[in-house]
């Protein structure tokens, strides 16, 4: 009897002690603590889904989109799809009756058919149903981003989604399981990766002019305060309101995480994220939406690690006064590059191409090029994708070419049957930034695993490409 008493007391002791050390122990509905590090639940794939890796469709020589979201961006796509051959505009919706006329008479003047109009919350399903539409190209706020991809892929369309694509770890495992099991492309449209210097930049990489590359920075900076007012029914200062993190990440990390091959041979293991106090967001939040509270900070700032040793810093600051950054730095053992807020490169001997340094010129390897290397240099590794339609991207625009370059691409390997720039998985990996990096602040910086969206399958593809028939 006694015995059992004191069994009794020591189980007791024992629970006692473990909740203590469980007290500091974070875990949420969908992620836990493991080895020192916060880890998102992982679903297993379902039987008889397969990876979308290197995934191409049969060729599609004649492009039917519908286009959902006609706010400030999306009329710009839509205007930029009538100067792409083999393309027909079937479908125009979103909430405003205006927004559609809009573009409607866009395509008039561009002497193109007429598109079907869907005005309403929910009209974008019928533009889905359609059997004469083989993409839907997604500009909406970000929070119908991923209930209308999955409905569009669910009725076997191709989707393309503004980003950031997804805004949870659970929307973006959506986005990959949906895009597998319906053997449906799914890519983010992150224009960032096709502008003339990051592009360039990448091919630098790709033929070694930077030796390894050890770290890379990247970020999306920029003063909103003039466009606060534009967005419809104030989307996304409400979202910025109630989410902590990088909301916004892709612009700054899909070209860098292009640029050390991410799930091409490369992956990113896991991140830790600072951030400041909110002083200049919560002014807007009480000004704008009479609350008290803010939940993104003034400036975020995420360090993500990769499994090849790696470092990558991405910054997110969307209050306060200062120019336009984007960062873009690549560091590599034999080089260096950076976009903003000063381009620039350091290159050292042997490393460019032969005939690239103009004679005479002299390398310094602790500042930046001459502008004359500089030119030289871009010109010398300018990218194929560049070499054949920047003419025609700096004439239609978009961001100064970049949007049309993309759109160009997305419709090319979709006419040929080719793999997409970009897929779900670059998508996941990119938009999965904002809730992972919302989570390590709350912990107090504490390290999260970034999920592993290919399944074990990050080593199968080497290298980045971008296919050409
Ligand atoms: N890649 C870039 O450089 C870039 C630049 C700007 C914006 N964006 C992205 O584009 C998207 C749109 O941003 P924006 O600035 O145009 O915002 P916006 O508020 O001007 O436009 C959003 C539009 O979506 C429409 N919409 C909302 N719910 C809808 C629904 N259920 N069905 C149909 N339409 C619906 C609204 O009516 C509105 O016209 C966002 O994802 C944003 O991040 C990307």
């Amino acid at each position: 009897m006694r015995r059992t008493n004191l069994s009794k007391l020591i189980v007791a002791l024992l629970a006692v002690v473990m909740c203590m050390a469980c007290a500091d122990v974070p875990s949420g509905e969908n992620y836990s603590f493991k080895d020192g590090m916060i880890v998102f639940d992982e679903p297993a794939r379902v039987a008889g889904q397969e990876s979308m890796l290197g995934f191409a469709a049969e060729p599609i020589p004649n492009v039917r989109v519908g286009f959902i979201g006609l706010g400030m961006r999306g009329p710009g796509a839509v205007n930029r799809f009538t100067h792409i051959e083999g393309v027909e505009i079937k479908g125009l919706c979103d909430l405003e009756q205006s927004n559609v006329s809009k573009c409607q008479a866009m395509l008039e003047r561009a002497s193109k058919p007429k598109a079907e109009e869907y005005v309403g919350e929910e009209a974008y399903k019928e533009l889905c149903e359609r059997d004469d539409v083989d993409l839907i190209y997604i500009a909406t706020d970000w929070i119908h981003h991923v209930p209308i991809a999955l409905y569009a892929m669910e009725h076997g369309k191709h989707v393309a989604i503004e980003v950031p694509a997804a805004t949870s770890v659970e929307e973006c495992w959506q986005l990959v399981d949906t895009s597998e099991r319906t053997r449906r492309h799914c890519m983010m449209l992150e224009n960032c990766v096709y502008d003339f210097f990051e592009l360039t930049c990448l091919n630098m990489a790709q033929q070694g002019v930077f030796g390894e590359i050890l770290h890379a920075e990247g970020a999306y900076i920029h003063n909103l305060e003039p466009y606060w007012d534009s967005y419809h029914s104030n989307w996304r200062l409400d979202f910025n309101q109630k989410h902590r993190g990088d909301v916004y990440a892709t612009h700054g990390f899909g070209p860098v995480c292009q640029a050390l091959n991410i799930h091409r041979g490369n992956r990113l293991t896991y991140l830790v994220c600072m951030d400041t106090k909110s002083v200049n967001g919560l002014e807007l939040a009480k000004e704008r939406m009479g609350v008290q509270e803010f939940a993104n900070a003034d400036h975020t700032t995420t360090l993500v690690k990769t499994e090849l040793g790696q470092t990558i810093e991405i910054q997110h600051n969307v209050y306060t006064p200062r120019p336009y950054n984007r960062l873009y730095q690549l560091t590599g053992t034999k080089g260096f590059a950076n976009k903003y807020p000063i381009q620039g490169f350091t290159f050292t001997e042997g490393m460019l191409k032969e005939g690239v340094l103009p004679e005479g010129a002299r390398l310094n390897p602790h500042g930046f090029a001459s502008d004359e290397i500089e030119a030289a240099a871009l010109a010398a590794y300018k990218h194929p994708i560049h070499q054949e339609i920047e003419e025609k991207a700096k004439q239609v625009g978009g961001h100064g070419g970049m949007d049309f370059v993309m759109d160009y691409r997305l419709i090319y390997c979709l006419q040929n049957g080719l793999p997409l720039d970009q897929d779900v998985y670059d998508a996941a990996e990119w938009s999965c930034i904002g809730e992972l990096s919302a989570t390590s602040a709350k912990h107090n910086s504490m390290p999260v695993a970034v999920p592993d969206f290919t399944r074990g399958e990050w080593n199968k593809l080497q290298g980045l490409k971008f296919h050409t028939k």
